[in-house]
């Protein structure tokens, strides 16, 4: 499985060529997604362009249908109707695992970090190394190591310290750094910054428009619209299930989100919109 044999620290992103990067159509694209549990309908035919190399944020009021979405693509939950797109070709995955195996990594609100365990430990624990039967401690502490490096995390003291010794921001850095060893190009984050201080949230939100740069799509929910407007390059807001208005961040200001998270609509106009665009779904 090519996840499992993903090579660290080498994350390029960009590359002409790849499926994805650098060309024109979204890495990832719902069409008309449905996802329903019994007589609840949590998604009805949302829509969403998640390009490369750029930070799309999700937002919507509780019970709006964003976890239920980020489900749907990282493999959790089969929707029920529409497409998927990847590199724009229909992809059907099963798992989390099939999710990984293209690329596609989450990054959940509880972080399921092992405490007891050390940061190396963290970031392959179930894809752990093996040489002539024993694990390669070495390479995956290099790798490890090169990994938080390229992601300029330099707060950590030693990687063989236990994760229960961490920070908050120090820990959402070791879980973000895990998603993206393995040759991500999809990173999906659950409210990154929702148990954070000040500091942390700005290197949080640093580790995040890095990762953009380096040509990884990322998703991230939240429900702090200031976080939002610092790093999001393109906004989609979930309203009852529904896609109520997506497009580049300048399309959108605060009041504008606020008025589509309560009500599905808005009346006003971004400064920065052009004249038709940011319409809903
Ligand atoms: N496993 C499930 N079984 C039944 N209903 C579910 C399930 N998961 C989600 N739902 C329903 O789907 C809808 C969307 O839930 P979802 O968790 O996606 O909301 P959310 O936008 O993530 O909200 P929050 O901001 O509170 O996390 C809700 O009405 C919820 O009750
Ligand atoms: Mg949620």
């Amino acid at each position: 499985m090519s996840a499992v044999e993903a090579p660290t620290g080498s994350r390029r992103g960009g590359t002409v060529g790849e499926p994805g990067l650098g060309t024109r159509e979204p890495l990832l694209e719902l069409r008309g997604v449905w996802k329903s549990f019994g007589p609840v309908h949590a998604l009805e035919g949302v829509d969403l362009e998640v390009p490369a190399g750029q930070v799309t944020a999700l937002v919507g009021d509780n019970g709006a249908g964003k976890t239920v979405l980020v489900k749907c693509v990282a493999g959790a939950w089969e929707p029920d109707g529409g497409q998927i797109l990847w590199a724009g070709q229909p992809v059907h995955m099963r798992s989390p695992r099939e999710a990984a195996a293209l690329g596609i990594e989450t990054v959940y609100q509880d972080l399921a970090l092992c405490d007891n365990l050390d940061i190396v430990q963290n970031m392959f624990l179930g894809r752990e190394r093996v040489r002539r039967v024993v694990l390669d401690e070495n390479t995956m502490e290099r790798s490890a190591g090169q990994t938080l490096a390229g992601l300029s995390v330099t707060t950590v003291r030693s990687i063989r310290q236990p994760v229960a010794s961490l920070s908050g921001g120090q820990r959402q850095a070791v879980a973000v750094a895990r998603a993206v060893m393995w040759n991500s190009k999809l990173v999906i984050m659950d409210e990154p910054t929702a148990a954070l201080g000040v500091a942390q949230t700005a290197m949080v939100l640093e580790l995040i428009e890095r990762l953009s740069h380096q040509g990884i799509a990322v998703l991230v929910i939240s429900h702090n619209l200031n976080d939002v407007f610092e790093v999001a390059d393109r906004l989609a807001v979930l309203h009852l299930g529904r896609m109520a208005a997506a497009g580049p961040a300048s399309e959108f200001d605060r009041q504008i989100v606020v008025d589509l998270m309560t009500t599905g609509a808005t009346t006003r106009r971004a400064p920065g919109a052009t004249a038709g665009s940011s319409e809903g779904g």
